[in-house]
């Protein structure tokens, strides 16, 4: 996935919608169900235009209180000024932009926070970053819900022969140095997890995916194109391959918009966390 297509708020609007139906409900209930005292203020990672906001406010108690943090003051701009959610009594909530590098991140930052969330995050950060955010839930003792991380594994079907050059450049590319930034791809979520345990916190994680297919031929086809230009990007001599087997892959979906037989679908693994202090 090209940077800018990661970060483009039409790229994160095409995904909001199945991001919303992969996302854990029961780990979302579970961070719920730790609110159990005042009014709840929420602290969102790298927040976008605000989707976990909408799909996450509703499921939990009010007061609400929401603070979105992300390094685009033009996307904490959208999510402000997008119709807001309302928390599960039916209130409305508040919603606050802080602009920032999340490097930066410190507790006193997270003081008097409920809960902190991410969602498709910890896969586009160092190790620098992701020290840094888990260092400052563990000095606040917020706990953290850190949704939709990428694992790396892809399942297609019908499999193609080019699938696995294909998926293996792509994984090899999420660990790229990128303007001085080296991402952590797959491993953000597992060291993430990690730093929670070593600290002693409560750990459950549960694997989640986007299933893809004609019903969402829109972001199928953004989502395939993107991957393939990110592998090629990372192993130029796949580029005479990518035209065919794109080419391939987009008839595909077009036969599964028709309702024709052969349509492609694609599974994405994901994985959620949800860490929480020990008693
Ligand atoms: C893949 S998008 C996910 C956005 C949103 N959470 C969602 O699910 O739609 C990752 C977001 O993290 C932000 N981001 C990435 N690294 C960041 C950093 N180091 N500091 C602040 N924001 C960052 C990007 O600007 C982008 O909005």
């Amino acid at each position: 996935m090209s940077e800018i297509l990661e970060t483009s708020g039409d790229w994160l609007d095409l995904r909001e919608p199945e991001d919303a139906v992969a996302r854990s409900l029961d780990l979302a209930r579970a961070a719920a169900a730790l609110l159990t005292e005042g009014p709840v203020v929420v602290h969102d990672l790298g927040s976008g235009t605000g989707s976990m906001m909408r799909w996450l406010a509703p499921l939990l108690p009010g007061p609400q209180s929401w603070f979105l943090h992300d390094w685009s003051s033009l996307l904490t701009g959208q999510a402000i000024t997008q119709a807001r959610p309302s928390d599960r009594d039916n209130a409305e909530i508040s919603v606050f932009g802080r602009t920032g590098n999340l490097v930066d991140l410190s507790a006193e930052d997270l003081a008097g926070a409920s809960l902190v969330t991410a969602s498709a995050l910890l896969d586009v950060l160092t190790s620098p970053e992701i020290h840094t955010i888990v260092g400052a839930c563990i000095a606040a003792r917020a706990p953290a819900l850190f949704l939709l991380s990428v694992t790396g594994g892809v399942h297609f079907d019908p499999a193609d022969e080019r699938d696995a050059a294909f998926e293996s450049a792509f994984n090899a590319h999420q660990l790229r140095d990128a303007n001085g930034r080296r991402q952590l791809g797959r491993y953000g979520a597992p060291i993430a997890s990690g730093l929670f345990a070593e600290a002693g916190w409560q750990v459950c994680k549960t694997t989640t995916q986007w299933r893809l297919d004609h019903h969402q031929s829109g972001l199928l086809g953004e989502w395939f194109c993107g991957w393939v230009d990110a592998a090629v990007e990372q192993d130029p001599q796949l580029r005479t391959e990518a035209d065919r087997y794109r080419r391939d892959r987009l008839a595909q979906i077009e036969l599964g918009e028709q309702g024709e037989l052969g349509g492609l679908s694609v599974l994405v693994d994901h994985v959620d966390v949800l860490a929480w202090p020990s008693p």
